[in-house]
């Protein structure tokens, strides 16, 4: 509960009709990239250009250097998340990482079904839903991926294929599993292609997010942050952010070059 006071303020408007302002997301998804040098180089620059951002501002560096990313961006407005986690607590999981353990070094949030996790790993709508249980129920805040393919899209079935991805984790676990997470909508199409969704085409398929929660919990679909991801750089996200459905940016590729970033956390 507390959460969510903080991250959203409820204004009225001339008519004394209360309006929700989502507080923006920016996050940059390191994916299988960086070093020790090149890590340091880049959050030594970071912390300081989004000092004033008013963003929430995160990053999701590969899990064997959340420990060097946690000790840089301590006591700044940088928050840390993990790219993938574990549904299950501890045991025999060889290669997989527990939410207990990733919170040993202060990470806050954890990505879940990433397109690439899902096409490239296998993860299915029913692991999405068990590690979106696990991160709450452990205290993260769970970014959960959904994206139609370009396939899909030229089909006609981009909102039948979204649905689907959401309606599957809200069956399995149940909707107040959403109160505390993001929602990011990456069409797997745009994904480190150069190739962005209008800001229409992003705006509607948040819409209809919006909506199909509006299904199971209105108050939860108005308050949730619906992030936009896929080739999203400094050029193009003011148009996506202009957008009422457009609550931040998941950030590939331009979440590796400071100056680009910080352009993205600081767009209106
Ligand atoms: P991109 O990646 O910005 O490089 O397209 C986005 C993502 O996969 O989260």
């Amino acid at each position: 509960m507390t959460i969510i006071l903080e991250r959203h303020q409820n204004d009225l408007d001339s008519k004394g009709k209360v309006m929700t302002k989502r507080r923006r997301f920016v996050a940059g998804n390191w994916k299988m990239n960086g070093s020790l040098d090149a890590n340091r180089a880049l959050l030594n620059d970071l912390v300081d250009s989004v000092k004033e951002a008013e963003s929430d501002v995160v990053v999701f560096p590969p899990a064997l250097y959340v420990q060097q990313v946690s000790a840089i961006v301590d006591g700044s407005n940088i928050a840390v998340g993990v790219q993938n986690i574990s549904a299950e607590k501890s045991g025999a999981f060889t290669g997989e990482i527990s939410v207990e353990m990733v919170k040993d070094f202060g990470v806050k949030y954890a990505l879940i079904g990433h397109s690439e996790r899902r096409t490239l790993y296998g993860e299915s709508d029913k692991d999405v839903a068990l590690k979106c249980k696990a991160a709450v129920e452990g205290g993260l805040i769970p970014v959960i991926c959904v994206g139609e393919t370009e396939e899909e899209r030229e089909n006609g079935k981009t909102e039948k294929v979204i649905k689907k991805q959401i309606v599957s984790v809200i069956e399995q676990i149940g909707i107040e599993y959403f109160k505390e997470a993001i929602i990011a909508y990456e069409p797997v199409w745009a994904i480190g292609t150069g190739k962005t969704a209008t800001p229409e085409e992003a705006d509607a398929v948040h819409e209809f997010i919006r909506c199909t929660l509006k299904e199971y919990d209105a108050n939860i679909s108005n308050l949730i942050r619906i992030v936009y991801g896929g080739s999203v750089n400094a050029s193009n996200v003011d148009s996506l952010f202009k957008k009422d459905n457009i609550d931040g940016a998941l950030v590939g590729g331009a979440s590796l070059k400071a100056e680009e970033f910080t352009k993205i956390a600081f767009a209106k």
